[in-house]
């Protein structure tokens, strides 16, 4: 039997998200220049590299702002022509020449576009996420975009949430691996060359955990949460070597992040040691004064600034009251002094006073094939099997005809997802079209959508949908949500299919015919009863541009699935809050108890056992976080570990077998769990705390090995100091976050 050694791999991992290179060293001859800009710039100056203007399209308007040295950063101008305009006015008609940066959300791709993050995340790949980044910043910086405000690397755990489609999903773990994998894609190796971009992890922090699931609501985090859950991404971001932070726009605990120093002061700069640049989320500033934090513009000013914000997106108050607070002392100089440091240090480490022009004709980087190959292979790691009872996928050589139906089967603007400007449903690739380019030699396709849209309820479409359908060997059925039905203010109180989709894979169940439910969508749905229909369920989230060849190619067994869950999926959304990482209750569930009706009529007051579940859903999810099925399947044995004892300094080695013991050469998502048993605070059930990608063929079986430095159990206890508290850990090594054998093991002090 071969050992296969991946400790290598988890190491690299874990250096990417813990000992990577952290803000960038102090250049000695950079910092030189800082200052000597900064001592030629008059107070207005100053105040005007603080301001970020959207653009207004006309150069004439913008320049007039410009020349006064009234502006630091413009968002949103992605014409190369306008943008190279823009900094010949900056560089040769302001009176210092200072550049400016020009940024752009560039969250899943600029042209070719990746799957939304979230299914990102469900690759548990940050080589894919890293690569992907990397060409949308080959992309955006061709135009001339040098600052993206990405990657979101809030943790969310209420799918209601529109903005879960942004993230890497409910896991700390997982965000901050995949986060500054996306860090390194945009920034590259050094921020200096041409095609480097800063990122902007955002949002600066807990904005993921709105009440109710609704966009810029309130957060309730107490600080052990926030620094055990919430922050950590942040930190490993901070560690990978990100440019720039976005404050988030939610209060928590009454104070909005825009206005928070403990926050942007105590830990981004004190704790983190961060030097970059901190900037507002859009007219977060200013939305100080409805939280009833601020009373004017005046004060927004001063809060924000007092508390650790260097550039204001679009809402102006810095350049309106900043000269007048610094010269009534309320603002101090050194504060507007150490924000400019911040923002010329970011424009210097761009290269950006060497040259800021962008080549005008560079169009050919944009869709270019090794693009499209990427976000393909993006795509195709990013789909999660959900369901494949007698191995109806892949689709047989026997299958002669396919009925591909549904209204996300040849939807090219919708399957590209939330928080796409740039990119054009023109190059995208549907699954309707690959299906017919890629296989339409081997099956007949017959396509009849049933229904125009997701929430199309014009049911007349479904009876002539089926009776189509009924005519085929298998049934593909493409269901889900439009791109704009997740994404930022696009919350939602049910999570249901929407329209009259259910009644559509129903009438088509009604066929007989074997029947393949493929979902696209920017969050988790409760489909519970559409994947009792269906004899297999492919969920994809959003899958970009080619999300078409990339799910054929899974369908017809070119490729095998591989991705696994970054989110629980709940059965019903009464359950949400729900995610595996969560605290015991005093009374844990015993089993999945649903005793609604079991309950005898006119019952005597019984405590049913007084344990914490609901009495209609029990207390399991539809699948629970990791989950993802393969053609073939995978035998987890021998899990050992190298003692059973550890002190603070050593790391834990396992080892353990791991067979494919299905007919497929295949990739499993192998993860790794720990459990602090007894600690001064009560800790999760269980905790991620390592994966890695294996690929074996049909019937191999190897000896893996993983490693998790001891310190890597370290968290912030009841004095709020982050220590390995000696005592008892369970470790469980498993393909999702509800399966494996315990294995137990000791902390000594
Ligand atoms: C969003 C940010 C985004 C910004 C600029 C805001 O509404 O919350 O995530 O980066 O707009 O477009």
């Amino acid at each position: 039997m071969k050992i296969l050694k991946v400790c290598s791999a988890c190491l690299l991992l874990l250096a990417l998200v813990f000992c990577s290179k952290g803000p960038e060293p102090k250049d000695k001859v950079l910092e030189a220049k800082v200052e000597r800009l900064l001592s030629q710039m008059t107070l207005e100056e100053k105040i005007g590299q603080m301001n970020q203007i959207s653009s207004f399209g006309n150069i004439e308007d913008m320049s007039v702002l410009i020349k006064r040295g009234e502006v630091g950063s413009i968002l949103n101008e992605v014409d190369p022509v306008k943008v190279n305009a823009l900094q010949r006015v900056a560089m040769e008609e302001s009176r210092l020449g200072i550049p400016l940066l020009i940024a752009r959300d560039v969250i899943h791709g600029f042209k070719t576009i990746f799957p939304i993050p979230l299914g990102q995340a469900a690759s548990f790949n940050p080589e894919i996420a890293e690569a992907g980044a990397r060409i949308s910043a080959i992309e955006a910086s061709s135009v001339g975009i040098r600052w993206t405000f990405a990657p979101m690397i809030d943790i969310a755990r209420d799918p209601r949430w529109g903005r879960i489609a942004e993230g890497c999903g409910e896991d700390t773990y997982l965000t901050s691996v995949m986060g500054a994998a996306m860090v390194k894609g945009y920034q590259g190796d050094s921020l200096n060359h041409p095609t480097s971009i800063a990122a902007c992890p955002k949002h600066f922090v807990g904005y993921g955990a709105g009440e109710g699931g609704r966009d810029y609501a309130s957060t309730f985090i107490p600080e052990r949460l926030l620094r055990n859950v919430y922050l950590p991404p942040f930190e490993a971001a901070a560690r990978a070597g990100a440019a720039t932070y976005m404050t988030s726009f939610n209060d928590n605990d009454g104070v909005p992040s825009t206005g928070n120093a403990f926050i942007l002061k105590n830990i981004l700069r004190d704790e983190w040691g961060f030097d970059g640049l901190v900037v507002t989320d859009w007219a977060s500033a200013v939305e100080m004064i409805p939280h009833g934090f601020a009373a004017n513009e005046k004060e927004v000013a001063l809060k924000s600034v007092n508390a650790g914000v260097d550039m204001e997106m679009v809402s102006y108050t810095f350049v309106k009251y900043l000269p007048g607070l610094t010269k009534e002392g309320k603002v101090k100089q050194h504060t507007i002094d150490n924000a400019v440091r911040n923002i010329l240090r970011l424009k210097l480490r761009l290269g950006l006073f060497d040259n800021p022009f962008v080549d005008e004709n560079q169009g050919s980087v944009l869709y270019a094939e090794s693009h499209l190959e990427t976000a393909k292979k993006a795509a195709v790691e990013s789909a999660v099997l959900l369901k494949n009872e007698n191995e109806i996928l892949p689709l047989k050589e026997n299958i002669k005809t396919v009925a591909v139906v549904g209204p996300m089967a040849d939807a090219p603007h919708d399957q590209l997802g939330t928080w796409v400007f740039d990119g054009e449903k023109a190059h995208t690739q549907t699954p309707l079209k690959a299906i017919r380019e890629m296989y339409g030699d081997k099956v007949q396709v017959i396509y009849e959508p049933g229904l125009k849209y997701s929430r199309d309820r014009n049911t007349e479409g479904i009876a002539r949908a089926a009776t189509t359908a009924a005519r085929a060997d298998v049934i593909l059925t493409f269901v889900g949500e439009e791109a704009i039905l997740s994404g930022e203010a696009h919350c939602l109180a049910d999570l249901k299919l929407v329209g009259a989709q259910s009644e559509l894979i129903a009438a088509l169940r009604n066929t007989g015919k074997p029947l393949v439910t493929i979902v696209m969508a920017g969050r988790p749905l409760t489909i519970r009863k559409e994947v009792e229909l269906s004899d297999a369920v492919l969920y994809n989230f959003h899958p970009g541009t080619m999300g078409g060849p990339a799910i054929a190619d899974l369908l017809f067994g070119k490729e095998v699935p591989s991705g696994k869950l970054p989110v629980t999926f709940p059965k019903m959304v009464g359950q949400i809050p729900i995610y595996y990482a969560h605290n015991n209750t005093g009374r844990p569930p015993l089993g999945n108890e649903t005793l609604l009706y079991d309950i005898p009529v006119e019952a005597g007051q019984t405590s049913l056992g007084n344990r914490s579940f609901y009495l209609d859903a029990g207390v399991d999810p539809l699948y629970p976080f990791g989950y993802g099925l393969s053609y073939t399947t995978f035998a987890y044995n021998n899990i050992r570990l190298s003692s059973n004892e550890y002190t603070e300094q050593d790391t834990i080695k396992i080892a353990f077998d791991l067979e494919n013991t299905g007919k497929y050469t295949a990739t499993e998502v192998v993860q790794l769990y720990i459990q602090d048993k007894v600690a001064s605070v009560t800790r999760p059930v269980k905790e991620l705390k390592g994966f890695e990608r294996i690929t074996l063929k049909a019937g191999e079986k190897q000896t893996i090995a993983m490693e998790v430095p001891v310190s890597e159990l370290a968290f912030w206890n009841i004095d709020m100091v982050k220590v390995v508290e000696p005592g008892d850990f369970g470790l469980w090594i498993a393909g999702d976050s509800q399966s494996g054998n315990e294995v137990l093991f000791k902390v000594v002090g």
